[in-house]
């Protein structure tokens, strides 16, 4: 019997995994991805060996994760309950997929992952193995062990060796890609109490930014970024440029309250700085090259799309049904966006484009012009006015 665990080196996981051998007396395979979440990746194969694990899978998906599935899913501009960028949600269904492609090469027969019984998460990972293969067993410690507070977790560890690490620096959950940082919990959970500046990594304090502006020019092709300031870049690459900007200026922290799909209100803080920039910068190319019905349209899919992301439907026919759809508006996203950073805010003030323009400053002005008849929006007017002056009058008869 063999399980793949999805592996972050963190105190959980590694009780996770010893838990594993212990409980089911099966041989664990550790893997991880790199989404891009930095030094917390150092050390892991050897700390998964010091636990027990059989092997460790360690792999690069910092591209597929920005081409495959976040920039589909800024195609749409989706964006959860008016606030969240979907930073967490949009890379369970890339680490499920990986690790359902170990476990088929590694011939295991379960996977495991490190979710609570409370979250979204246990759903995004489990829906996606089940995706990838309707029969494959889900072991779910947190929904199934009693080492349900901290203390229990830690005496665990020092039960089976498992090195706890004294003063956890930061007491709060967080959860780091290339898109975002989440944190949950700990002095969050008094959802009145303002987040403390030391839980912030992805952005500088926006009172510390630079007292001078800086501008971007950002282009897309048919809805994607491809270059920053005339260098292109490829996706993974672009999105941690953007980043970098993005921290300089303290651009894209979030607060939110927020509801998870079990059913409770959950608070969580955000850090998105290239992406707070990328929705601006997309949004303003399709400003200029989009048709008005067309995005009318789009936007009103955008919720239905945003939840089915939270809630765990990547790879769902529905999902695919509107990602068809979306990408298809986007065919004339062509064009570059001017941005201006400072001090923790994002502005588009300029954009263009050389082939998908729809913006015709002769319709437009206010001079003189040759194009328009003003005189025809008099009956434009009077014909869209014929049910308002009919109800008026059938108002008026019955007083
Ligand atoms: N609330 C966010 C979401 O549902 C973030 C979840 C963070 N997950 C974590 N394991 N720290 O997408
Ligand atoms: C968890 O419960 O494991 C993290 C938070 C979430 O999934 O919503």
């Amino acid at each position: 019997k063999k399980a793949v665990l999805a592996y972050s080196g963190g105190l959980d996981t590694s009780i996770i995994l010893k838990w594993l051998i212990e409980e089911y007396g099966c041989e664990v395979v550790a893997f991880s991805a790199d989404l891009g979440q930095g030094e917390e990746l150092d050390g892991i194969p050897k700390k998964a060996a010091d636990t027990g694990a059989s092997a460790c899978h360690i792999l690069d998906l910092r591209e597929e994760f920005v081409r495959d599935f976040v920039f589909p899913m800024f195609r749409a501009n989706a964006i959860y309950e008016g606030r969240y960028f979907l930073g967490t949600s949009i890379a369970r269904p890339l680490i499920a997929k990986a690790q359902m492609e170990i476990a088929a090469k590694e011939g295991a027969d379960a996977v495991s992952h490190g979710a609570t019984g409370k979250g979204n998460d246990q759903v995004r990972f489990e829906l996606g193995y089940y995706h990838f293969d309707p029969s494959v067993k889900v072991i779910a410690p947190w929904r199934e062990w009693d080492l349900n507070s901290r203390t229990a977790l830690e005496d665990y560890a020092k039960k089976h060796g498992i090195p706890v690490p004294t003063s956890k620096k930061f007491p709060w959950s967080s959860d780091r890609n290339l898109l975002h940082i989440s944190f949950e919990g700990d002095v969050l959970e008094d959802p009145w109490a303002e987040a403390p500046e030391e839980m912030y990594v992805l952005t500088k304090r926006p009172e510390d930014a630079p007292d001078t502006p800086e501008f971007l020019e950002i282009e897309f092709e048919k809805g994607d970024a491809v270059a920053v300031n005339g260098e292109r870049l490829s996706p993974a690459d672009l999105l941690a440029k953007l980043n970098q900007y993005g921290y300089e200026h303290g651009i894209g922290r979030l607060d939110l309250l927020e509801n998870r799909y079990v059913g409770m209100k959950s608070r969580g803080v955000y850090e998105t700085p290239g992406g707070t920039i990328l929705e601006e910068a997309h949004r303003g190319v399709e400003q200029i090259t989009m048709d008005r019905e067309v995005m009318n349209l789009r936007d009103s899919l955008v919720p239905r799309y945003a939840a089915m992301v939270y809630n765990g439907y990547w790879f769902s026919p529905e999902r695919e049904a509107l990602q068809t759809l979306i990408d298809d508006t986007q065919k004339t996203v062509n064009g570059v966006a001017r941005v201006k950073l400072y001090k923790g805010h994002c502005r588009t003030v300029g954009r263009k484009s050389d082939t998908h323009s729809l913006f015709n400053v002769d319709f437009a002005t206010f001079e003189a012009d040759e194009v328009y008849n003003q005189a025809d929006a008099e009956g434009f007017i009077k014909l869209n006015a014929l049910r308002l002056r009919i109800r008026s009058m059938m108002e008026k008869n019955l007083k």
